[in-house]
């Protein structure tokens, strides 16, 4: 199986976009003295009924008008199955949404990590107005991206420039590795 964990949290990330999330906080905590990966994505989108939410990680369980599957959840859960990890949604109507995923980092199906810059920079183009906030643990280090601040720093300039969207990118793959590097 060729697909990082990056893969399956964009989907989640395009999955609070869609319910109309102003606000996401991405946090991954990555710990060898814990032997987990730990994905958690919050957001303020139009959340879920406690039925909807029950049923959400299942394959035919979709609000799309496109096909009659949804996809999205019913993988990272899959994942999470076999890769002895856990899995949990909590959600609520006109509030939000949390979609929580822990998987055993050592185990033997455990994807590598993928390109987290990449899935951030997407989910920032998507909604040029999205409060996003990326935060990574490790046992030592944590590094924190917030596009708000960046809006800050720039001044007025948009977030949606190519060339600022590549910064954010690589900014973010930066830090990851640093954090990585100073985790040994
Ligand atoms: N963050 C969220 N906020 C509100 N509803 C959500 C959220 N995430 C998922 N849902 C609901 O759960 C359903 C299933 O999500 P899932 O990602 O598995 O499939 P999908 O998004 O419908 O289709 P696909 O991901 O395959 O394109 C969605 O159709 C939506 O109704
Ligand atoms: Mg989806």
């Amino acid at each position: 199986m060729m697909e990082d964990l990056a893969m399956h949290i964009i989907e989640i990330l395009m999955n609070s976009i869609a319910a109309g999330a102003s606000k996401i906080l991405l946090k991954i905590k990555n710990s060898i003295k814990e032997d987990i990966i730990e994905i958690s994505v919050e957001d303020n989108g139009k959340g879920m009924n406690e039925e909807t939410a029950k049923k959400a990680a299942s394959p035919f369980s979709t609000s799309r008008k496109t096909r009659k599957i949804g996809m999205g959840l019913a993988f990272l859960k899959g994942l999470c199955d076999s890769c002895n990890g856990i899995f949990e949604i909590s959600s609520e109507e006109g509030i939000g949404t949390k979609v929580k995923a822990s998987i055993q980092k050592s185990h033997i199906d455990t994807p590598e990590l993928g390109d987290i810059g990449e899935i951030c920079m997407s989910s920032i183009q998507a909604n040029e107005d999205l409060d996003f906030t990326l935060e990574y643990n490790n046992d030592k280090e944590s590094f924190i991206f917030s596009s708000n601040e960046i809006k800050k720093e720039l001044d007025g300039v948009s977030l949606i420039e190519p060339e600022i969207l590549l910064w954010i990118k690589d900014y973010i793959n930066q830090g990851i590795k640093q954090a990585e590097e100073d985790n040994v």
